[in-house]
Parts: C-alpha cells; structure tokens; sequence
C-alpha cells in the first residue's frame, strides 16, 4: 500500500499538550488572579478585524504591520452577500496585537462614557509571520491589559507594579524592567530632527530596513536588532534629554511613584517600541535569559491613538505579556509549578461488566451533584485505574469490583492516604458527597493558614 502522506502543524504554530498544559494553566491563572484583585475586567474582541485598522494604530511602517501580517481578501471568499468592492472594507487581518482592537472597542461601545479609569484585560492568540525561532512564533499569545482616561503618572507607576508582582508571583525574580520616555507631540519633532541629521551623516552604514526608517521615523532605528547598525546607534544623542519639561516631569514621577513601591527598573534610553502609538512611558521587560531578542512583555502610553481612531480625545496605558515565552521560561527552568491544579474530585474505578454499567451510571448521578470525576475505561486492572487517579491527583476514588457490583456496595479510598470504607450503594451518593465538602473546607482553610504564616 502506498505510504499516505501525514499533515503537519504549520511552521510556527503549536500544539500545546496537557503536560505543557499545566505551565499555561498555572501562567494564565496567575495573570487573572492578580489582575482581576486589581479591578481590572475581562473583555473578548474579535480575532479577524479589518486590516486598516491594525495599519492605522499600530503603523504601516512597523514590522508588525508592514511585513508580518497575515492579511487577506475576505471579498473573494465563500458565498456570503459581504461582497464589498471597496478594497480597504474587504481587506481583513489577523490581529497581530490586541490594542488596535481593544481601542476600536472602546470607540465603537461608547466606552468614553464609562466612568473613568476604564481598566480591561483581554487574552488569546495573535498571528505574526515573523521568523520562527526559540521563543518568537507564528501563532502567540498575549495576556493583555489597557487602562483608559486617565493620564497621570501614578497610572504607569501602577500599572508597571503590577507587571512586577505578576512576573514575581509567575516564579521569574530574575527579570528587569527596562524603561523610557519618548515625549510627546510637543517635542517628538525636534528628536526626530536630531535624530535624522544626526544618523544621516551615516545613513550609508545603515541597513536597509533603517534607511527607509529614517524617512519615516528615525525613533525607530533605535530600536533595530541588525549587527551592523548597533555601532551607529551606540554613538546617538539619547532622546530622554531632549524631551520637553511636561514630558520630563510626567516620567520623573513615574520613576518616583516606581521607586516608592519597591519596583525596580533600569533606565533605557535606546528603548522605543516597535509599535507607533506610543508616547512618553514606554516600557519592556526581560530576564537574563530572554535578552533584548526576546522580551517577556512590553506596553506603554498611548495618549493620541483613540483620538487618531475617531474617537474623542482619551489617554492610554497598557502591556501585554508574552504567554508564550513565560511558559517557555518557567519550563526551560523546571520552575517548580503548584502540582496539578486538577480539580477531579472523585476518580471511578470499575473491574468487570456489571461493574462498569454500575460506574458509568454513578459517575453521570456524582457529576449532577456537582462533583468532578475522573474514569480510566480502557484500563482493565485496579492497579492501572488507581495510577491514573493519582496522576489527575483525585481525592477520592470509589473502587467497584465484581463483588461490590452483585453486593450494591462501593468501596471509597481516600487518596491521601489509601484508608478506604465499604458503603451501601444508596448511601454512596451522600457519603462521598459530604467527604468531598469536608475535604475542601480542610484545604481552603490550611491555604489561609499558610498565607497568614507568610504575613508573620
Ligand atoms: P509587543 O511588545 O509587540 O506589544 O508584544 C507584547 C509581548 O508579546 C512581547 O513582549 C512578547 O513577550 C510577546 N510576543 C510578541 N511577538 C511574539 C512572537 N512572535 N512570539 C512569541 N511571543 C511574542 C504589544 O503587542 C502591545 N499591544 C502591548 C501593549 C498593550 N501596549 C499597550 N497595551
């Protein structure tokens, strides 16, 4: 027979498999948790938006919007009556970032209205063709926070805080805070005029891509990764001098506010962001291990983007983590994680026909009760079945044999410490249901114990 050709995932997309699974679990849970004590909010936006939306706000010059965007004609697709002949309606794109959207969202949902600040958090996959390597890939994800209306510093301080204790809460101590400001409106002009004449003295040893950042926005040649441009960018007038007085005393006292809160932070003054929309605050985030390549999170100001959108006149703070590459970090480090956070309460363990019949019918009663449970149908022997209940880390398991099954009896074995009791088959529902509750009610009460003896 002819070898059938298999399909394989596409280059730089993944599959995330339950053991990796636990890492994201524990990573996204612990983004959330602290988040949200925050006061921050979920929100959902759309994967697919109209390509001159991400061209708009993030730039059309940028990397992320200028190569790396999977874009494509939606006019050409299906049978739909969506047909639109305007080519900028029909374009659409795969978000590669998630503030373009959450600002078309804010615009578009009457947010400006909201009582201020409005703080959100939104995560989920985004989409860069960029060239996969360790720790950058095709399909991402992000753990994205953005905060509006409201422009005083303390919001940057605070938001950047929070970035510190998720990161310290997440078991990376090691990372750094690099931070900047690249001023406003008011001043932006006179440091891209510096900033040309003085990179246009060089502009033959620059690479390509920065030739054409210099017409565009020679800010951003700062920011370049090329070998050959790094002497030439060494050598530059650092811009944070050059920034108007407003600017000056907005990021003095977010360093202030930082230095108040025990947040430490390294001033970088090449640090510019490879997305357009920013202003003053910019700031990234990276470990030992991670370098300038692969930075964990990123975020900044953005105070004009709303209002370049059409939408009135709002400023702007957020970040987003790299979800990716924290789990990359805290598996290439066997960080110790919180074993499974498996929530399986009770695990069925069967031996034979009627026993089966018996536990698939017990099993689907627990579950209306509220309880979890766990199963392992294929595997014929108890040994293998109690394997498997340790493994999702099951309270309980309820064990019936050929026996039980002629007897209408069930035997529960707590798995902490395999002390097992034969119940009734009618009792079991109750029993099992009140060992579960009391089980809990021990745990959650030894995990307040434990956070209190951390206080002392
Ligand atoms: P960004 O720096 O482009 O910022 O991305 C944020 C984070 O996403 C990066 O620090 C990195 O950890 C992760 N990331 C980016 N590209 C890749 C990739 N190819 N593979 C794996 N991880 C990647 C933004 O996207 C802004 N929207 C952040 C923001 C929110 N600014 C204000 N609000």
């Amino acid at each position: 027979m002819p070898k059938i050709q298999t399909i394989n995932r596409l280059k730089g997309f993944r599959d995330i498999l339950p053991e990796d699974w636990y890492y994201w679990q524990f990573a996204i849970s612990t983004m959330e948790e602290l988040t949200l004590s925050a006061g921050f909010e979920r929100m959902e936006i759309p994967t697919l938006e109209k390509a001159d939306l991400y061209m708009r706000s993030v730039g059309e010059e940028t990397d992320i919007v200028g190569k790396e965007m999977y874009i494509f004609d939606a006019s050409k697709m299906g049978g739909g009556k969506d047909k639109k002949k305007d080519k900028s309606e029909s374009l659409v794109a795969l978000r590669p970032e998630f503030t373009a959207g959450m600002v078309r969202a804010f615009i578009e949902n009457g947010m400006q209205t909201w009582p201020k600040p409005i703080t959100l958090y939104t995560l989920g996959r985004c989409y860069r063709h960029e060239n996969p390597q360790s720790g950058r890939y095709r399909e991402l994800s992000q753990f994205n926070v953005e905060t509006f209306g409201e422009a005083d510093p303390a919001i940057d301080a605070n938001v950047i805080a929070l970035v510190w204790d998720i990161f310290r809460k997440l078991k990376i101590p090691d990372i750094e805070i690099h931070i900047n400001s690249i001023g406003c409106n008011e001043c932006r002009p006179k440091i891209k005029k510096l900033l040309t004449d003085h990179f246009k003295k060089k502009q033959t040893k620059l690479c390509e891509d920065c030739k054409k950042r210099l017409k565009k926005n020679p800010l951003r040649i700062l920011d370049c990764k090329n070998e050959k441009c790094q002497p030439i960018i060494a050598g530059t007038p650092v811009a944070v001098d050059y920034i108007c007085e407003d600017c000056k005393k907005h990021f003095m006292s977010v360093l202030e506010y930082l230095d108040e809160a025990g947040v430490p932070y390294n001033l970088s003054p090449n640090l510019v962001r490879g997305l357009d929309y920013y202003n003053r605050t910019v700031f990234e985030v990276t470990t030992e291990e991670s370098k300038r390549q692969n930075s964990l999170a990123g975020g900044g100001r953005y105070d004009y983007l709303i209002e370049s959108m059409g939408g009135e006149s709002t400023p702007a703070f957020g970040f987003g983590i790299g979800i990716d590459r924290v789990v990359d970090y805290l598996q290439n480090n066997s960080v110790k994680i919180p074993k499974s956070n498996s929530k399986v309460n009770i695990f069925m363990i069967q031996l034979g026909d009627e026993a089966k019949k018996v536990a698939i019918k017990r099993t689907r009663e627990l579950r209306e009760l509220g309880l979890s449970t766990g199963m392992a149908i294929g595997k014929d022997t108890i040994k293998a079945q109690l394997k498997a209940a340790d493994k999702v880390n099951a309270l309980f398991s309820i064990m019936i044999g050929q026996r039980e099954a002629v007897t209408n009896t069930a035997i529960i074995r707590d798995m902490r410490d395999g002390v097992q009791e034969t119940v009734e088959l009618e009792d079991l529902n109750k029993r099992i249901y009140t060992m579960v509750e009391e089980r809990i009610k021990e745990e959650e009460e030894y995990g307040k114990r434990s956070k209190l003896k951390n206080l002392k």
